[in-house]
């Protein structure tokens, strides 16, 4: 992680930074932003009110009104401003909602969060308050071409007993791009159900916005589902701006932890936000701009790995289905990930390997370590001299070199 947060705050130009979870800065929707900043600047009045007043906790409310009225048009879904809250950033709700959830509870029984996938996003691993907080499932492997596979949940295995507090998935999934199905996900709701849990879906890579998303999904919501979003990927990381949609019980419960651990939330990316929500104008942002800008860099990085890599090597690309990142798992590879992030490193390429994305599953370990995350939101030249010397060094360590 430090080494990522360096070579991102220095920019150094001998590193190919494809380790990161940055999102691509896109001219299209800097253009917009920028336009955005103009337009508050000119209407003064409004302007200093967004600097210059707090918002409540639960966040702004011309804000949710905006967002619940988008996702009724979107998607029918009976949402109002009492199921929006504001969090500081996507990463803060989790952290909220994980020890809301799960932990240790006042009569003195503990709860975990269930992940029916795990490799899962290595941003929950170290958020809960409390050891042995996850409980994790290895995947089912579909192989899905010569050089390609996909995660499936194995519902045989799961098990949501009266220790779980909570299910929890990022779809599309950071590190794999794996887009659950939706027959999946309604499978996962129906247990969540039945268990008396909630179900949380992490939108950060999802629909509506920023909509980085591949494949033809139904996103879904409802009374027992908590879904997250983030307005990062709609590049603005900078506004730290998370939401969550949820029962109103859940979000009173999160307004209330940030009135006591930050009083209040950024108020900027909401006010950017805010118009884009009202007049629809985000649903063409994300389908002119945002999605083709990562699809077409995705195909690069596909084509660039199949162009680069041996075709006899047991290397698999996971589906890219969304999100900034394509998922390698190098089968048999004969030294951890983390040993082949220490060479790659000392030849300039950054990528993150795998074993961090595997935890509260031990049966997940062994698969993780031979597999590597890396990011395809750089610059082309970046990803595909990255891919060139990622490919060159895999060989080398294959034979043993
Ligand atoms: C799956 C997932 N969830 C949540 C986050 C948190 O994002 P942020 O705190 O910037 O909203 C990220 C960030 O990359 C992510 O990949």
């Amino acid at each position: 992680m430090e080494d990522l947060g360096h070579a991102l705050a220095v920019a150094d130009e001998n590193v190919r930074m494809l380790g990161g979870g940055n999102p691509a800065l896109i001219p299209g929707v800097q253009a917009v932003w920028r336009q955005r900043v103009e337009e508050m600047m000119a209407d003064g009045d409004r302007f200093d009110r967004v600097l210059g007043v707090y918002d409540p906790p639960k966040g702004n409310s011309r804000f949710a009104l905006a967002l619940a009225g988008y996702l009724q048009r979107e998607y029918g879904w009976n949402v109002g401003a009492e199921n929006i809250a504001i969090t500081s950033g996507g990463q803060t709700a989790f952290f909220y909602l994980f020890n809301l959830l799960a932990g240790e509870f006042a009569d003195g029984r503990r709860k975990k969060i269930l992940l029916p996938i795990v490799p899962e996003y290595i941003g929950y691993a170290n958020q809960g308050l409390g050891a042995d907080f996850f409980r994790g499932y290895a995947p089912e492997i579909e192989f899905t071409g010569r050089h390609a596979f996909k995660y499936r949940v194995d519902f045989h295995k799961l098990e949501v007993g009266p220790d779980i507090g909570a299910i929890c998935v990022s779809r599309p999934t950071n590190p794999s791009g794996n887009v659950l199905s939706d027959a999946e996900v309604d499978h996962l709701d129906r247990i969540a159900r039945e268990a008396g849990v909630p179900l949380i879906i992490d939108n950060a890579y999802g629909a509506p916005f920023p909509g980085i998303v591949f494949s033809d999904i139904k996103p879904i919501w409802n009374e027992n589902i908590v879904l997250t979003f983030s307005l990062s990927k709609l590049g603005l990381p900078g506004t730290r701006t998370g939401v969550v949609v949820a029962r109103p019980e859940i979000v009173k419960s999160i307004a209330a932890m940030t009135a006591i651990t930050g009083l209040a939330n950024g108020t900027i990316g909401q006010a950017l936000v805010t118009p884009l929500l009202e007049s629809g104008e985000m649903t063409s942002l994300v389908a002119a701009e945002i999605r083709p800008y990562y699809q077409r860099k995705a195909e690069n990085a596909r084509r660039w790995i199949a162009e680069a890599f041996d075709d006899s090597l047991d290397y698999f690309v996971h589906q890219s289905e969304g999100a900034l990142f394509l998922w390698l798992w190098f089968r048999g590879l004969p030294i951890s990930a983390a040993a082949l992030y220490e060479r790659l490193k000392a030849r300039g390429v950054l990528i993150v390997p795998g074993h961090y994305f595997s935890f509260g599953s031990p049966e997940s370990d062994a698969h993780a370590n031979e597999c590597i995350r890396l990011s395809f939101a750089m610059e082309d030249a970046v990803v595909e001299d990255g891919i060139r010397i990622l490919a060159d060094e895999v060989a080398k360590v294959y034979a043993g070199r």
